[in-house]
């Protein structure tokens, strides 16, 4: 019953209008991309390594929540290094041969980006070992007891990786990669600043105050809060003068039933599903995922980061257990932990 989420990070069907605007709100630089200080500062010293040296940067793993930047942070990478990017994800390279094609139109320095590369399949994840390590294509060629292995040289590339789960990585892939760093949840003040700046872009005025509400029901997400920032900005352009306030925030956000920590009727359905059967004891993933229809990775990988960061839900070796922080949240009495 996977319901259609505005704050949902992932991608969406709306996502073509979503990347057609993202394209100019999306930084192109260091010192356009606000937040994620430590990873930039890594990322920066790598860069500046590999250009004086004149090579391409070592591979690059980023993980995390989705919603935060990975994509936008590979293209930065690229335009630091003045290298072409060549997008693709781990689903769509279905067999060995999809990645053997690709691999052999790079050119010298560029970046191939492989997004959700936890979803490569095997025989295609083995053919990415050797050109990662040795920039070499294994490839069979013909079938049964004429079959013969060949060894083609390939460009000098950078693979930029990004995963919402480290965990779902072959210890051999994983292995590959030189520069493995996790995205972080923004502060709310650089939410905001990413807010200032996309209505900037979008030539819309926004009072700092509304950005400020915006930022936090935005669950501390770049994606999420400029999907936030067009409803809104609609809201004020149809019921307003298009001047984004709050009390024009506050209105929109009541017709999205977003909280004000962000949280939509999906998270709350979440919490209550588990509060009226399991109290706050510890239940395992696949429990609430029945409780509520759906997949147990949707869960892991879109409700439950960020009511771990807010400390709604924690993870216990027996499962996840709704904090007391929830149960006063959602307005339910808190009976205690029992265990
Ligand atoms: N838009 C989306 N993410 C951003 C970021 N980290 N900095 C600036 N603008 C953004």
């Amino acid at each position: 019953m996977a319901i259609e989420r505005i704050i949902d990070a992932g991608i969406h069907d709306d996502d073509i209008d979503e990347k057609r605007i993202d394209v100019s709100l999306r930084p192109k630089s260091f010192n356009e991309y606000i937040g994620q200080d430590r990873l930039k500062n890594n990322l920066k010293l790598a860069i500046d390594a590999a250009k004086k040296r004149n090579e391409p940067i070592d591979h690059v793993l980023l993980y995390g929540p989705p919603g935060l930047g990975k994509t936008t942070m590979a293209t930065v990478i690229a335009n630091e290094m003045g290298a072409n990017i060549r997008v693709t994800a781990g689903p769509t390279i279905e067999r060995a041969g999809d990645l053997a094609s690709i691999l052999t139109n790079l050119a010298d320095g560029d970046i191939l980006f492989i997004d959700e590369i936890h979803r490569l399949g095997r025989t295609v994840e083995e053919v990415l070992y050797s050109a990662m390590e040795d920039f070499k294509l294994d490839i069979m060629i013909g079938k049964g007891p004429a079959a013969r292995s060949v060894r083609l040289d390939l460009p000098r590339f950078t693979v930029i990786g990004a995963t919402t789960r480290t965990g779902a990585l072959t210890a051999p892939l994983r292995d590959r990669f030189g520069i493995i760093h996790r995205l972080e949840f923004y502060t709310p003040n650089e939410v905001s600043r990413i807010i200032e700046r996309a209505s900037n872009i979008l030539d819309s005025k926004i009072d700092p105050k509304a950005a400020a509400i915006l930022s936090t029901r935005a669950r501390l997400t770049p994606r999420i809060a400029n999907r936030l920032l067009k409803r809104v900005r609609d809201y004020a352009d149809v019921n307003g003068d298009g001047i984004i306030d709050v009390p024009t925030t506050n209105s929109a956000l009541a017709l999205l039933e977003i909280d004000e920590l962000g949280l939509d009727p999906g998270d709350r359905n979440l919490l209550t599903s588990i509060i009226d059967n399991y109290g706050s004891n510890p239940v395992g993933l696949n429990t609430i995922a029945a409780l509520t229809g759906d997949e147990a990775t949707t869960i892991e990988d879109f409700y439950e980061p960020y009511l771990l960061q807010i400390g709604f839900i924690e993870r216990t070796p027996r499962g996840r257990r709704v904090t007391a922080k929830a149960f006063k949240h959602i307005g339910r009495q808190f009976e205690g932990n029992k265990n």
